[in-house]
């Protein structure tokens, strides 16, 4: 951990009473946002506001994510862009920071092409940011470290996006090197956090009056393997049941490789924690599943789903799939259908198999065909359409508890917001409600939400 304390001070003095404008503009997973959130904290103790309209920052961070090409074609965009505001005020500081800026290729890549970009900052270096911004207003054209300090977790104040929904990080990297994955070449490997500051954490969060806690890790289901403390996410899920007031508790993600009969039971004894699991599955193939180095079988998964089912057979299911992992074959990706109608998820996010370079599926061969894997991707899409379209009406009837989230996109006098089971549910109701648990009659289903009146 950086003392940032002289640096910090620093930027105080030069800054004075003008309080600049930081627009922070996260991609990515929920870890991501968290650790941006974790930047708006730096920034405001160095005596930073912020804006949501990048045109009028003297301060600028993109906090990137590299999962898929596509992703990082985006920044480079936005990037490229930037050009003009920085020809328009000279002044503006642009920093990159996250996954992308972890790899060296693209650290290199910025540094050459994107002469606009004043800070390069790595992933386990956020706690960097006060000593290269201060370089930066100090008139250095180009200030970069990607090193691996630490992740700064217990250390800053987060400036949160939400006043009722937080993200806890429980643990950080990963270990799995999953073949077709960048994620663990950017994020080092596992170090989880110790359960009694987690719990310190949520137990604050609870009494400022947050309702959604969400545990986040690449894989929750290995926490705590690394920590001297005899602690798993079992355990850490029933001591923070223990914590009082009405809030939910909901985790991601979930390895099937590591979902434990333990992780069920606490899932169900546990009144706090959210009625839904996401159990990222990625392929219905056994074969794709060996090559992708998941370690797990299409029948071990399937166990898992039983062992759910069978306490709660309509328990809501989300999964991860990925569509044209290299050589998948009709038959593979056949699997892949089968297992949609088999488990009937509730939802599923499904993603175009993007080659990351430095990770071992880059170097596989592939024989299908960018036309093919579009095709694929439509087929899975539709028949997700027709399993949820049906699986949605075992709701109607039932009084649902959401969360109220924010006003109806297109429905004037209507809120939506998620229930336990991770369903998003659309009411007529109050702005004054957003923030606030409801129960819901459900009255009507659609293949994304259900609809319903507030139980009067
Ligand atoms: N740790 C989580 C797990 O194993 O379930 C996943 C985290 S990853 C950030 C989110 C999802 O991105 C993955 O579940 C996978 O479906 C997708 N993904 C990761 N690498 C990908 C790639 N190279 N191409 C396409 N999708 C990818
Ligand atoms: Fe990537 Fe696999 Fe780790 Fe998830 S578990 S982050 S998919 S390597
Ligand atoms: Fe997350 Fe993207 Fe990094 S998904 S861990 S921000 S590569």
């Amino acid at each position: 951990m950086k003392d940032n304390t002289a640096a910090i001070s620093e930027i105080k003095e030069i800054i004075g009473d003008d309080q600049p404008k930081a627009y922070i503009r996260s991609f990515g997973c929920q870890l991501n946002v968290s650790d941006g959130e974790k930047i708006k904290g730096l920034l405001r103790q160095m005596g930073y506001s912020f804006t949501e309209d990048e045109h009028e920052a003297d301060l600028i961070i993109l906090n990137t994510c590299a999962v898929r090409e596509s992703a990082e074609d985006r920044v480079f965009g936005i990037v490229g862009s930037m050009k003009k505001l920085k020809e328009l005020k000279p002044s503006l500081i642009i920093g990159i920071a996250g996954c992308m800026t972890a790899q060296s290729h693209i650290a290199e890549k910025i540094k050459k092409s994107y002469p606009q970009v004043d800070i390069v900052l790595g992933t386990s270096a956020i706690s960097a940011l006060p000593r290269l911004l201060l370089e930066a207003l100090r008139g250095a054209e180009f200030s970069a470290d990607i090193s691996e300090y630490d992740d700064f977790s217990e250390v800053v104040e987060q400036v949160r996006d939400s006043s009722f929904k937080a993200s806890v990080p429980i643990m950080f990297g990963c270990n799995n090197f999953c073949t077709y994955c960048i994620v663990p070449h950017v994020r080092g490997r596992e170090r989880s956090r110790r359960a009694d500051d987690i719990a310190a954490e949520v137990c604050q969060l609870v009494k400022s009056g947050y309702k959604e806690i969400m545990l986040l890790g690449q894989n929750v289901n290995s926490y705590g393997k690394d920590l001297e403390e005899d602690m798993d996410f079992p355990k850490l899920l029933r001591r923070l049941n223990e914590i009082e007031g009405d809030f939910w508790i909901r985790f991601m993600s979930s390895h099937p490789k590591d979902a434990s009969k333990e992780l069920i039971d606490a899932i169900f004894d546990c009144e706090k924690v959210a009625k839904h699991l996401h159990l990222p599955v990625q392929s219905g193939s056994s074969e794709v599943l060996r090559r992708m180095n998941r370690r797990y079988t299409v029948e071990k998964y399937m166990e898992i789903v039983d062992m759910i089912r069978s306490r709660a057979p309509g328990f809501s299911l989300t999964t991860d799939l990925i569509v044209g992992f290299p050589d998948e074959s009709d038959e593979d990706f056949q699997g892949t259908l089968d297992i949609i109608r088999r488990v009937k998820y509730d939802n599923i996010y499904s993603f175009i198999y993007s080659k990351r370079s430095g990770t071992p599926a880059a170097t596989m061969a592939d024989g299908t065909s960018e036309e093919e894997k579009g095709r694929r991707m439509r087929k899975l899409l539709e028949v997700q359409r027709e399993v949820s379209t049906e699986h949605y009406k075992r709701f109607v009837g039932r009084t649902m508890r959401v969360l109220a989230d924010d006003t109806a996109k297109k429905k004037n006098g209507w809120l939506t917001g998620k229930s336990s089971e991770f369903i998003i549910v659309e009411f007529e109701g109050d702005s004054s409600l957003i923030g606030q648990f409801v129960d819901v009659e459900i009255t009507g289903s659609m293949n994304w939400a259900v609809t319903g009146k507030i139980k009067g």
